[in-house]
């Protein structure tokens, strides 16, 4: 079965050439490549003197970096797709413990949890990308998996899988940490057990967290080379100086009112109607309402911060998909196979094409541009273009200089570069192309150009114009069609 998982994630990584959140790119596969062949670009979460980010996750990546160079085989093309097929074998192993994970919570029919899973566009579109959110989810499942194992056989030895999984995953992503501050607290007020039980699980959470400071701030600290904890400097961030709002606000209820909808499509119909069942068992029945709980907590957190994305709510899919699947089974109990028939089908059509529609239209440009620079031998490439859009040194694997307009948090928006080259793009250009040797490329968005900007090109020729996506919001106004140009210097 893991096989056959497997090779069903590598298609979707290599066919699609779709790459959303390319951002995410700059912070996995990039510092890998930064680390081990000593030139990739390391963007602020990681000059900044108090880093965000700590190596557990990009560590996987530089290991395959690492064993590739000794080897001899990092050719471009390796190192631009190993990561990718890397995390394909291991999002395959969430793909067995998804299964076991809600066969355990009671779900019969196998048969639905496949379906489900393999037309959720949104699990179809992330889980062979490089993304850390992805990485996330695999360990919250094992974690999960042995968690409720222990609930239901006190094994000691899934408490501790449980815990250690918890562990890595907080070192990898400091907001893993949100399920489990609801989960084991509740765990120690609803557990049968008596007043002694209930100190012994304290104390194995008071253990737990302990280990948990030790371990990611030793690792932290060895990595950075200075005492540090990844997980303090991100809550310093983001609670305390409101920086995250930097990249976006969005509405209070968003997650609920746009996040669920958005990621499921057509399956939120069953969604909920896999929720009402489960309330139905009533709130202090012999099973309590556990998931849900966990779920509405992981939101509540969730959105109290400002900035919101739809990918936070990645780690909750084995949770989401347990309640559509539940819907399924519902709908069959109480013998509404039509409207079940109708409602799958609605949400495999939505899913699927909306799916499809994403990767034809939707950031397909990225990794074609980067293709492009590093066949034409690009020695020197200034991309005038938004921030972390394309893959980077980690898709070239050639030490050429490479710059891009700066987008690093700050108090004063109009300070930032990518905001000056998008209010006058020909004054932004001018500036740049003054002051250094002409690079060899040119990467340019279409709607920055306009007469001016073409003057101030007139050495390069146009060898490229890729179509990248349908829309984007920039600073001032929303585009539509964009292309990504390259241009190449006269010989
Ligand atoms: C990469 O190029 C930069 C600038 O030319 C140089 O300073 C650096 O040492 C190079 N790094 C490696 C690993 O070759
Ligand atoms: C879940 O869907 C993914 C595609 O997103 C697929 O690769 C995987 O095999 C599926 N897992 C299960 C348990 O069906
Ligand atoms: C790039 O360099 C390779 C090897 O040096 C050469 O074969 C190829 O023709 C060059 N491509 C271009 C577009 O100059």
């Amino acid at each position: 079965m893991y096989i056959f998982f497997f090779a069903f994630r590598v298609l979707l990584a290599i066919i699609p050439q779709a790459l959303p959140y390319a951002d995410e790119m700059w912070q996995g596969p990039e510092i890998a490549h930064n680390d081990v062949f000593g030139y990739g670009w390391l963007t602020w979460e990681w000059t900044r003197d108090k880093p965000l980010r700590g190596p557990i996750y990009h560590s996987l990546f530089s290991l395959l970096y690492w064993i590739l160079s000794k080897l001899n085989l990092d050719h471009p093309q390796m190192i631009a797709y190993g990561p990718r097929i890397l995390q394909c074998a291991i999002s395959a192993i969430y793909d067995v413990y998804l299964i076991k994970l809600l066969t355990l919570e009671g779900i019969r029919n196998k048969a639905y949890v496949i379906l489900v899973n393999y037309t959720l566009w949104f699990s179809l579109n992330c889980f062979s990308k490089t993304l850390i959110n992805t990485f996330e989810t695999i360990l919250f499942t094992l974690a999960l998996y042995n968690w409720v194992q222990y609930l239901q056989t006190n094994h000691n030895k899934n408490n501790w899988f449980c815990r250690l999984f918890v562990i890595l995953n907080v070192m990898a992503r400091q907001s893993a940490i949100i399920p489990w501050i609801f989960i084991w607290p509740y765990h120690l007020i609803t557990a049968k057990t008596n007043l002694k039980g209930r100190f012994v699980i304290l104390v194995i959470n008071g253990i737990t967290l302990l280990l948990l400071f030790l371990f990611s701030i030793s690792v932290d600290s060895l990595y950075h080379g200075k005492l540090t904890s990844t997980f303090y400097n991100f809550l310093e961030f983001n609670l305390l100086s409101g920086m995250s709002s930097f990249y976006g606000v969005h509405d209070r209820l968003w997650f609920i009112t746009q996040g669920l909808p958005y990621v499921q499509l057509g399956w939120v119909v069953s969604f909920i109607v896999g929720i009402y069942s489960y309330t139905k068992k009533g709130l202090f029945s012999a099973q309590p309402l556990r998931l849900l709980y966990y779920m509405m907590f992981t939101i509540l957190i969730l959105s109290l911060s400002a900035h919101k994305e739809d990918r936070f709510l990645l780690p909750l899919f084995p949770i989401i998909i347990y309640f559509i699947c539940l819907g399924l089974e519902y709908l069959d109990k109480i013998n509404w196979k039509k409207l079940k028939l109708v409602l799958v089908i609605l949400a495999v059509i939505s899913n699927i094409s909306f799916f499809v529609l994403m990767n034809t239209y939707q950031d397909v440009g990225a990794l074609k541009t980067m293709a492009v620079l590093r066949q034409r031998n690009a020695t020197q490439v200034q991309f005038f273009t938004q921030c972390h859009r394309t893959p980077f040194y980690s898709f070239i694997h050639q030490n050429i200089s490479m710059t891009f307009p700066d987008c690093s948090p700050t108090n004063d928006v109009t300070s930032l570069e990518t905001y000056q080259l998008h209010q006058d793009s020909a004054n932004y250009i001018k500036k740049k192309l003054q002051y250094s040797k002409l690079p060899s490329h040119i990467v340019i968005y279409n709607y920055l150009m306009n007469d001016n900007v073409q003057k101030l090109l007139d050495q390069y020729d146009k060898i490229e114009s890729i179509y990248h996506q349908y829309y984007t919001d920039t600073y001032f106004e929303d585009q539509k069609d964009i292309y990504i140009q390259i241009y190449e210097l006269h010989q």
